[in-house]
Protein backbone atom coordinates (compact mmCIF):
# COMPACT_ATOMS: atom_id res chain seq x y z
CA UNK A 1 0.00 0.00 0.00
CA UNK A 2 1.44 3.50 -0.95
CA UNK A 3 2.25 6.03 1.61
CA UNK A 4 -0.03 8.35 -0.29
CA UNK A 5 -3.09 5.99 0.71
CA UNK A 6 -2.06 5.43 4.37
CA UNK A 7 -2.45 8.72 4.64
CA UNK A 8 -5.79 9.43 3.46
CA UNK A 9 -6.70 6.33 5.91
CA UNK A 10 -5.58 7.87 8.49
CA UNK A 11 -7.14 11.52 7.09
CA UNK A 12 -10.25 9.64 7.29
CA UNK A 13 -9.74 8.22 10.68
CA UNK A 14 -9.24 11.24 12.06
CA UNK A 15 -12.02 12.93 11.04
CA UNK A 16 -14.52 10.78 12.57
CA UNK A 17 -12.07 11.44 15.85
CA UNK A 18 -11.16 7.57 15.78
CA UNK A 19 -8.19 6.78 17.66
CA UNK A 20 -5.51 4.91 15.62
CA UNK A 21 -1.74 4.65 15.40
CA UNK A 22 -0.03 3.17 12.83
CA UNK A 23 2.17 -0.18 14.07
CA UNK A 24 2.93 -3.57 11.79
CA UNK A 25 5.93 -2.69 8.96
CA UNK A 26 4.15 0.49 8.35
CA UNK A 27 4.96 1.45 11.50
CA UNK A 28 8.15 0.74 11.89
CA UNK A 29 9.24 2.59 8.49
CA UNK A 30 7.36 5.66 10.33
CA UNK A 31 9.67 5.44 13.60
CA UNK A 32 12.43 5.53 11.11
CA UNK A 33 11.05 8.25 9.44
CA UNK A 34 11.13 7.05 6.24
CA UNK A 35 9.98 4.18 3.87
CA UNK A 36 12.22 1.46 3.37
CA UNK A 37 10.36 -1.56 2.13
CA UNK A 38 7.19 -2.13 0.06
CA UNK A 39 4.23 -2.90 2.42
CA UNK A 40 1.16 -5.35 1.09
CA UNK A 41 -1.15 -3.76 3.67
CA UNK A 42 -1.44 -1.48 6.66
CA UNK A 43 -1.94 -2.20 10.25
CA UNK A 44 -3.66 -0.30 12.72
CA UNK A 45 -3.60 0.17 16.38
CA UNK A 46 -7.15 0.83 17.61
CA UNK A 47 -9.01 1.56 20.84
CA UNK A 48 -11.38 -0.63 21.26
CA UNK A 49 -14.33 1.05 22.02
CA UNK A 50 -13.67 3.12 18.44
CA UNK A 51 -13.13 -0.37 16.48
CA UNK A 52 -16.66 -0.39 14.92
CA UNK A 53 -16.49 2.82 14.24
CA UNK A 54 -12.88 2.33 11.99
CA UNK A 55 -14.46 -0.79 10.46
CA UNK A 56 -17.43 1.71 9.53
CA UNK A 57 -15.61 3.98 7.84
CA UNK A 58 -13.32 1.85 6.31
CA UNK A 59 -16.32 0.07 5.24
CA UNK A 60 -17.60 3.12 3.58
CA UNK A 61 -14.27 3.62 1.01
CA UNK A 62 -14.62 0.05 0.06
CA UNK A 63 -13.21 -2.12 2.34
CA UNK A 64 -15.15 -5.18 3.74
CA UNK A 65 -14.14 -7.26 6.69
CA UNK A 66 -12.39 -10.73 5.44
CA UNK A 67 -11.96 -11.84 8.84
CA UNK A 68 -12.92 -11.62 12.18
CA UNK A 69 -11.76 -15.42 14.03
CA UNK A 70 -9.95 -13.44 16.35
CA UNK A 71 -11.50 -10.42 16.96
CA UNK A 72 -9.85 -9.91 20.65
CA UNK A 73 -6.45 -9.69 18.54
CA UNK A 74 -6.79 -8.46 14.83
CA UNK A 75 -9.77 -7.86 12.35
CA UNK A 76 -8.72 -7.99 9.20
CA UNK A 77 -10.56 -5.86 5.95
CA UNK A 78 -9.44 -6.20 2.14
CA UNK A 79 -10.46 -3.64 -0.02
CA UNK A 80 -12.42 -4.81 -3.61
CA UNK A 81 -9.04 -3.57 -5.69
CA UNK A 82 -6.95 -5.73 -3.09
CA UNK A 83 -5.29 -3.59 -0.47
CA UNK A 84 -5.44 -4.88 3.56
CA UNK A 85 -5.92 -3.48 6.82
CA UNK A 86 -5.70 -5.16 9.79
CA UNK A 87 -7.26 -3.43 12.92
CA UNK A 88 -5.46 -4.15 15.95
CA UNK A 89 -8.09 -3.45 19.14
CA UNK A 90 -6.43 -2.72 22.43
CA UNK A 91 -8.01 -1.33 25.51
CA UNK A 92 -7.40 1.58 26.78
CA UNK A 93 -5.98 1.90 30.74
CA UNK A 94 -6.32 4.15 33.95
CA UNK A 95 -2.68 4.91 33.95
CA UNK A 96 -2.04 5.62 30.32
CA UNK A 97 -1.26 3.69 27.12
CA UNK A 98 -3.73 0.88 26.52
CA UNK A 99 -3.22 -3.34 26.55
CA UNK A 100 -3.16 -5.73 23.78
CA UNK A 101 -4.30 -9.33 23.69
CA UNK A 102 -1.84 -11.52 21.87
CA UNK A 103 -3.01 -14.91 19.89
CA UNK A 104 -1.62 -16.68 22.91
CA UNK A 105 -4.26 -15.54 24.86
CA UNK A 106 -1.83 -12.85 26.85
CA UNK A 107 -1.97 -9.32 27.79
CA UNK A 108 0.96 -6.70 27.02
CA UNK A 109 0.85 -2.89 27.60
CA UNK A 110 1.12 -0.44 24.84
CA UNK A 111 2.57 3.01 25.64
CA UNK A 112 0.82 5.99 24.19
CA UNK A 113 1.79 6.39 20.92
CA UNK A 114 4.78 8.64 19.24
CA UNK A 115 5.30 10.50 16.48
CA UNK A 116 6.72 8.77 13.30
CA UNK A 117 6.85 10.29 9.90
CA UNK A 118 5.20 8.92 6.32
CA UNK A 119 6.33 10.47 3.50
CA UNK A 120 7.20 13.66 5.76
CA UNK A 121 4.28 14.31 7.63
CA UNK A 122 3.96 13.43 11.27
CA UNK A 123 1.72 10.23 12.30
CA UNK A 124 0.64 8.60 15.18
CA UNK A 125 2.32 5.41 15.48
CA UNK A 126 3.31 2.32 17.69
CA UNK A 127 6.11 2.87 20.44
CA UNK A 128 9.51 1.75 19.58
CA UNK A 129 9.63 -0.53 22.79
CA UNK A 130 6.01 -2.56 22.25
CA UNK A 131 7.46 -2.83 18.53
CA UNK A 132 10.18 -4.96 19.40
CA UNK A 133 7.74 -6.94 21.35
CA UNK A 134 5.51 -7.54 18.60
CA UNK A 135 8.32 -9.03 17.00
CA UNK A 136 9.10 -11.67 19.64
CA UNK A 137 7.71 -15.17 20.27
CA UNK A 138 7.70 -16.64 16.29
CA UNK A 139 9.87 -17.28 13.51
CA UNK A 140 11.35 -14.64 11.96
CA UNK A 141 10.29 -14.21 8.20
CA UNK A 142 12.74 -11.73 6.15
CA UNK A 143 10.69 -8.84 6.40
CA UNK A 144 11.06 -8.78 10.58
CA UNK A 145 14.74 -9.05 10.01
CA UNK A 146 14.80 -6.13 8.08
CA UNK A 147 12.18 -4.59 10.43
CA UNK A 148 14.41 -5.36 13.74
CA UNK A 149 17.82 -4.29 11.75
CA UNK A 150 15.65 -0.88 11.13
CA UNK A 151 14.46 -0.72 14.69
CA UNK A 152 17.88 -1.27 16.08
CA UNK A 153 18.90 1.50 13.84
CA UNK A 154 16.09 3.24 15.49
CA UNK A 155 17.50 2.31 19.13
CA UNK A 156 20.67 3.65 18.14
CA UNK A 157 19.86 6.77 17.15
CA UNK A 158 18.46 8.02 20.47
CA UNK A 159 20.32 6.29 22.45
CA UNK A 160 23.80 8.06 20.68
CA UNK A 161 21.83 11.48 22.32
CA UNK A 162 23.52 10.55 25.24
CA UNK A 163 27.06 11.21 23.04
CA UNK A 164 25.80 14.80 22.14
CA UNK A 165 24.17 15.62 26.09
CA UNK A 166 27.18 14.35 27.25
CA UNK A 167 29.56 16.00 24.62
CA UNK A 168 31.72 18.02 27.43
CA UNK A 169 32.41 15.57 29.30
CA UNK A 170 33.37 12.96 26.66
CA UNK A 171 35.94 15.92 25.06
CA UNK A 172 37.51 16.38 28.45
CA UNK A 173 37.59 12.77 28.58
CA UNK A 174 39.26 12.45 25.59
CA UNK A 175 42.06 15.20 25.97
CA UNK A 176 43.31 12.85 28.97
CA UNK A 177 45.14 9.55 28.79
CA UNK A 178 43.60 5.80 28.89
CA UNK A 179 41.30 5.91 26.01
CA UNK A 180 42.47 2.32 25.00
CA UNK A 181 42.16 -0.56 27.57
CA UNK A 182 46.41 -1.33 29.02
CA UNK A 183 45.93 -4.85 26.89
CA UNK A 184 44.76 -3.30 23.89
CA UNK A 185 47.64 -0.91 23.76
CA UNK A 186 50.38 -3.50 24.48
CA UNK A 187 48.99 -6.17 21.59
CA UNK A 188 48.63 -2.84 19.37
CA UNK A 189 51.46 -1.03 20.09
CA UNK A 190 53.73 -2.89 16.88
CA UNK A 191 51.09 -2.16 14.26
CA UNK A 192 50.38 1.58 15.82
CA UNK A 193 53.77 2.06 15.75
CA UNK A 194 53.77 2.10 11.73
CA UNK A 195 51.57 5.00 11.42
CA UNK A 196 48.39 3.04 10.08
CA UNK A 197 45.14 3.65 8.44
CA UNK A 198 42.71 2.21 10.56
CA UNK A 199 39.13 2.01 9.58
CA UNK A 200 36.85 2.05 12.88
CA UNK A 201 33.72 -0.57 12.21
CA UNK A 202 31.08 1.00 14.69
CA UNK A 203 32.78 3.49 15.57
CA UNK A 204 29.99 4.92 18.13
CA UNK A 205 31.43 7.99 20.35
CA UNK A 206 34.94 7.63 18.56
CA UNK A 207 36.98 7.74 21.90
CA UNK A 208 38.76 4.80 20.84
CA UNK A 209 40.01 6.69 17.75
CA UNK A 210 41.23 9.53 19.41
CA UNK A 211 43.20 6.93 21.20
CA UNK A 212 44.39 5.18 18.29
CA UNK A 213 45.53 8.40 17.00
CA UNK A 214 47.26 9.32 20.04
CA UNK A 215 48.83 5.80 20.00
CA UNK A 216 50.19 6.57 16.40
CA UNK A 217 47.47 5.84 13.63
CA UNK A 218 48.02 8.20 10.44
CA UNK A 219 44.27 8.33 10.02
CA UNK A 220 41.29 6.66 12.06
CA UNK A 221 37.83 6.72 9.77
CA UNK A 222 35.00 5.73 12.19
CA UNK A 223 31.95 3.84 10.56
CA UNK A 224 29.12 4.10 12.25
CA UNK A 225 25.27 3.82 10.83
CA UNK A 226 23.91 6.48 13.68
CA UNK A 227 24.08 10.08 12.25
CA UNK A 228 23.92 11.30 15.68
CA UNK A 229 26.81 9.40 17.13
CA UNK A 230 29.10 10.66 13.75
CA UNK A 231 27.92 13.93 14.36
CA UNK A 232 29.51 14.63 17.69
CA UNK A 233 32.35 11.76 17.28
CA UNK A 234 33.13 14.01 14.28
CA UNK A 235 32.88 17.62 16.01
CA UNK A 236 34.80 16.27 18.50
CA UNK A 237 37.60 15.01 16.54
CA UNK A 238 37.78 18.62 14.48
CA UNK A 239 38.09 20.45 18.68
CA UNK A 240 40.41 18.32 19.31
CA UNK A 241 42.43 18.74 16.11
CA UNK A 242 43.16 14.77 15.49
CA UNK A 243 42.70 12.64 12.48
CA UNK A 244 39.71 10.81 12.45
CA UNK A 245 36.80 11.18 10.07
CA UNK A 246 33.32 9.64 9.72
CA UNK A 247 31.05 8.53 7.73
CA UNK A 248 27.18 7.66 8.62
CA UNK A 249 27.20 3.97 6.71
CA UNK A 250 25.89 0.46 7.61
CA UNK A 251 28.02 -2.35 8.72
CA UNK A 252 28.63 -4.34 6.85
CA UNK A 253 28.94 -3.16 3.31
CA UNK A 254 31.31 -0.18 5.01
CA UNK A 255 31.44 2.55 1.86
CA UNK A 256 35.41 2.30 1.43
CA UNK A 257 37.98 1.30 -0.81
CA UNK A 258 39.19 -2.40 -1.06
CA UNK A 259 41.87 -2.93 0.77
CA UNK A 260 42.45 0.72 1.94
CA UNK A 261 42.84 -0.10 5.84
CA UNK A 262 46.34 -1.23 7.50
CA UNK A 263 43.87 -2.03 10.70
CA UNK A 264 40.15 -2.73 11.08
CA UNK A 265 39.60 -2.02 14.80
CA UNK A 266 35.96 -2.86 15.95
CA UNK A 267 34.23 -4.36 19.70
CA UNK A 268 32.88 -3.18 23.06
CA UNK A 269 29.77 -3.76 22.21
CA UNK A 270 29.87 -4.15 18.32
CA UNK A 271 29.54 -7.90 17.53
CA UNK A 272 25.87 -8.07 19.10
CA UNK A 273 24.21 -5.81 16.26
CA UNK A 274 25.68 -7.89 13.13
CA UNK A 275 22.55 -10.10 12.42
CA UNK A 276 25.33 -11.85 9.70
CA UNK A 277 28.83 -12.42 11.30
CA UNK A 278 29.89 -14.36 8.10
CA UNK A 279 29.56 -11.17 6.17
CA UNK A 280 30.66 -8.75 8.73
CA UNK A 281 34.43 -10.70 8.32
CA UNK A 282 33.92 -10.89 4.84
CA UNK A 283 33.53 -7.27 4.57
CA UNK A 284 36.62 -6.41 7.44
CA UNK A 285 38.61 -8.76 4.66
CA UNK A 286 37.76 -6.75 1.96
CA UNK A 287 38.43 -3.54 3.71
CA UNK A 288 41.81 -4.75 4.44
CA UNK A 289 44.81 -4.71 2.47
CA UNK A 290 46.61 -7.98 2.33
CA UNK A 291 48.84 -8.63 5.36
CA UNK A 292 46.78 -5.88 7.74
CA UNK A 293 45.27 -6.90 11.15
CA UNK A 294 41.91 -7.25 12.48
CA UNK A 295 41.78 -6.25 16.26
CA UNK A 296 38.44 -6.90 18.28
CA UNK A 297 37.91 -6.35 21.82
CA UNK A 298 34.82 -7.44 22.08
CA UNK A 299 32.51 -8.35 25.60
CA UNK A 300 32.89 -11.84 26.05
CA UNK A 301 29.74 -14.17 24.46
CA UNK A 302 28.72 -15.67 27.55
CA UNK A 303 28.17 -11.92 29.32
CA UNK A 304 24.52 -11.78 28.22
CA UNK A 305 24.52 -15.32 30.50
CA UNK A 306 24.88 -13.44 33.75
CA UNK A 307 22.65 -11.28 36.20
CA UNK A 308 24.62 -8.01 37.26
CA UNK A 309 23.95 -8.68 40.67
CA UNK A 310 25.92 -7.94 43.18
CA UNK A 311 25.52 -9.97 46.31
CA UNK A 312 24.67 -12.99 43.98
CA UNK A 313 25.90 -13.02 40.32
CA UNK A 314 24.09 -16.00 38.70
CA UNK A 315 23.21 -17.56 34.69
CA UNK A 316 20.60 -15.72 33.96
CA UNK A 317 17.75 -18.72 33.24
CA UNK A 318 16.37 -16.82 30.49
CA UNK A 319 19.51 -16.59 28.53
CA UNK A 320 21.20 -19.57 26.23
CA UNK A 321 24.92 -19.19 25.25
CA UNK A 322 23.51 -20.89 21.97
CA UNK A 323 20.55 -19.28 21.15
CA UNK A 324 20.26 -16.78 18.23
CA UNK A 325 19.12 -13.62 19.89
CA UNK A 326 18.31 -11.52 23.08
CA UNK A 327 16.24 -8.74 24.19
CA UNK A 328 18.51 -5.90 25.27
CA UNK A 329 17.44 -4.61 28.98
CA UNK A 330 20.25 -2.45 29.74
CA UNK A 331 21.73 -0.14 27.19
CA UNK A 332 20.86 1.19 24.47
CA UNK A 333 17.61 -0.65 26.38
CA UNK A 334 13.82 0.12 25.12
CA UNK A 335 13.93 -3.92 23.81
CA UNK A 336 16.59 -3.82 21.31
CA UNK A 337 17.34 -7.11 19.91
CA UNK A 338 20.98 -8.12 19.68
CA UNK A 339 22.20 -11.34 17.75
CA UNK A 340 24.20 -13.55 19.90
CA UNK A 341 27.91 -15.13 18.34
CA UNK A 342 29.54 -17.67 20.41
CA UNK A 343 33.35 -17.66 20.27
CA UNK A 344 33.17 -20.71 17.82
CA UNK A 345 31.29 -18.69 15.37
CA UNK A 346 33.28 -15.33 16.12
CA UNK A 347 36.33 -17.18 15.10
CA UNK A 348 35.41 -19.33 12.36
CA UNK A 349 33.47 -16.43 10.32
CA UNK A 350 37.51 -14.60 10.74
CA UNK A 351 39.51 -17.65 9.49
CA UNK A 352 36.71 -18.38 6.59
CA UNK A 353 36.94 -14.95 5.47
CA UNK A 354 40.60 -15.80 5.22
CA UNK A 355 42.51 -14.16 8.15
CA UNK A 356 45.13 -16.54 10.39
CA UNK A 357 43.85 -16.41 14.19
CA UNK A 358 47.48 -14.93 15.83
CA UNK A 359 45.99 -14.08 19.74
CA UNK A 360 42.73 -14.84 21.37
CA UNK A 361 42.35 -13.68 24.90
CA UNK A 362 40.09 -13.59 27.48
CA UNK A 363 40.01 -11.27 30.46
CA UNK A 364 37.82 -11.34 33.77
CA UNK A 365 37.20 -7.87 34.00
CA UNK A 366 34.60 -6.52 31.59
CA UNK A 367 35.34 -3.53 29.68
CA UNK A 368 31.82 -2.29 30.59
CA UNK A 369 29.11 -1.71 33.29
CA UNK A 370 25.54 -0.88 33.30
CA UNK A 371 26.00 2.86 34.69
CA UNK A 372 23.72 2.40 37.79
CA UNK A 373 26.85 1.97 40.00
CA UNK A 374 26.59 -1.92 39.21
CA UNK A 375 29.58 -3.24 41.00
CA UNK A 376 29.09 -7.60 40.14
CA UNK A 377 31.70 -8.50 37.60
CA UNK A 378 29.98 -10.23 34.52
C1 LIG B 1 28.02 -0.14 21.97
S1 LIG B 1 28.42 0.90 20.61
C2 LIG B 1 30.08 0.44 20.43
C3 LIG B 1 30.81 1.45 19.62
C4 LIG B 1 32.11 1.96 20.17
N1 LIG B 1 33.08 0.92 20.34
C5 LIG B 1 31.88 2.71 21.44
O1 LIG B 1 32.39 2.30 22.50
O2 LIG B 1 31.18 3.73 21.40
C6 LIG B 1 27.65 0.13 19.22
C7 LIG B 1 27.63 1.03 18.00
O3 LIG B 1 27.33 0.23 16.88
C8 LIG B 1 26.53 1.00 16.00
N2 LIG B 1 25.88 0.02 15.11
C9 LIG B 1 25.07 -0.99 15.48
N3 LIG B 1 24.72 -1.73 14.41
C10 LIG B 1 25.33 -1.15 13.34
C11 LIG B 1 25.35 -1.46 11.96
N4 LIG B 1 24.72 -2.52 11.47
N5 LIG B 1 26.06 -0.66 11.14
C12 LIG B 1 26.73 0.41 11.64
N6 LIG B 1 26.74 0.76 12.93
C13 LIG B 1 26.05 -0.02 13.79
C14 LIG B 1 25.64 1.81 16.90
O4 LIG B 1 25.12 2.94 16.27
C15 LIG B 1 26.58 2.14 18.04
O5 LIG B 1 27.19 3.38 17.86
Amino acid sequence: MPAEQVLELLDLLDARGIDVWVDGGWGVDALAGRQTREHGDLDLGVVRPHLDTAIEVLGATGYAVTDARFVEVTVQLTHAEGHRVDLHPSTPMPGGGTEQTDFDGNTFHIPPPEIGRIAGREVRCLPLSAQFHTHQGYDLRPQDHHDLALLNQVVWERASEKHVREYDELLAEARGDGLLERREVELLGPVLATGPVVVHFQSGHGLDDVGLVKAGARLVVGVDYSSVAVGAAQRRAVELGVSCRYAVAEVPGVPVRDGCADLVYTGKGALIWMRDIAAWARDVARVLRPGGHLFVYEAHPAVPLWTWDEDEPRIRPDRSYFAESHVNDTFPGNGAREWQWNLGQIVTAITTAGLHLQVLEEYAEPFWRPQDGTTAAA
